[in-house]
């Protein structure tokens, strides 16, 4: 059924499971500052890195929903594990009856067009969900723009809740940051350069770096998915129109407020306001 939705221009909004896609939302803002953003963290069903293909395509089109409602025209789906597995279903069979104009992208794609100027050896790896890495989006992806580049990947199922439980600097966290950059690199010794492939990686970039061998290039994704999306609206002004432009950022949680607030606060260095909304 279609729903009703406001023509008026909006906001473009963010999506990913928790926090992680703040690290995308952050690169973007200082790109495009001028534009208005809504941010909408699925905390309360974090991680979605461990679920199946029907449980996040179903949670994504709830969000996506949402965000629509409230106004946006264009969202970013700053979650790799919400691209792998629900950002074509969505384009192609929810999109038509929502509002055929509105649009939803992915971070895949963006980070993938890019990868073929990064490495030299062309063999590279991926850190990833374990939906990620099941998906193959990462490969596919990759074969069809650069059909030589050799790629590995490997599942980091216990970063995510690292960082959703406020650990990416604790003690604890060495053991795992160090044994899924190991199995990665013990997979092709010819790896020279590695994509974060999960929006959340980049906050444990600090022990990353630790753990990851000199000559190694490591690639996080925000400033690439930025860059994408400014291209993007140069290239469709028709869509460009539908973003209002005043600088604001509004935040969105299915947890707590105050539990959303206390993390995300530390990690953009403000205190920000935070809004519960219910996904269904
Ligand atoms: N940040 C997300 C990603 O880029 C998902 C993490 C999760 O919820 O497992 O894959």
């Amino acid at each position: 059924m279609r729903q009703t939705l406001s023509t008026a221009p909006g906001p473009i909004g963010v999506f990913d499971s928790g926090y992680g896609g703040l690290t995308i939302l952050s690169k973007i803002r200082e790109v495009l500052p001028q534009y208005d953003y809504i941010y909408l963290g699925d905390n309360a069903r974090t991680p979605y890195g461990t679920r199946s293909f029907e449980v996040v395509y179903e949670f994504t089109r709830q969000a996506v929903s949402k965000l629509f409602e409230m106004g946006c025209h264009l969202v970013i789906l700053a979650c790799n594990t919400a691209s792998a597995k629900a950002l074509r279903s969505i384009q192609i069979n929810n999109l038509p009856q929502i509002d055929p104009q509105r649009r939803v992208l992915g971070v895949i794609r963006p980070t993938v067009e890019c990868i073929g100027n990064i490495t030299h050896s062309r063999h590279i790896g991926v850190l990833a969900t374990v939906g990620t890495i099941k998906s193959e989006s990462y490969p596919l992806e990759i074969h069809k723009l650069f059909p030589d580049i050799i790629v590995n990947g490997e599942a980091c199922p216990l970063w995510v809740p690292l960082v959703e439980n406020n650990e990416a600097n604790s003690d604890g966290a060495d053991y795992f940051i160090e044994k899924y950059i190991n199995e990665l690199l013990s997979k092709d010794n010819q790896i020279d350069t590695v994509i974060l492939g999960c929006t959340h990686y980049p906050l444990l970039l600090p022990k990353i770096k630790q753990y990851m061998p000199a000559g190694i290039t490591t690639v996080a994704q925000g400033e690439l998915v930025a860059n994408s999306l400014k291209d993007y609206l140069l290239r469709h002004p028709e869509i460009d129109a539908k973003c209002t432009k005043k600088g604001n950022c509004t935040y969105c949680t299915t947890e707590a407020e105050a539990k959303f607030s206390e993390s995300a606060s530390a990690f953009l260095n403000k205190i920000i306001d935070v809004q519960h909304i219910a996904l269904e």
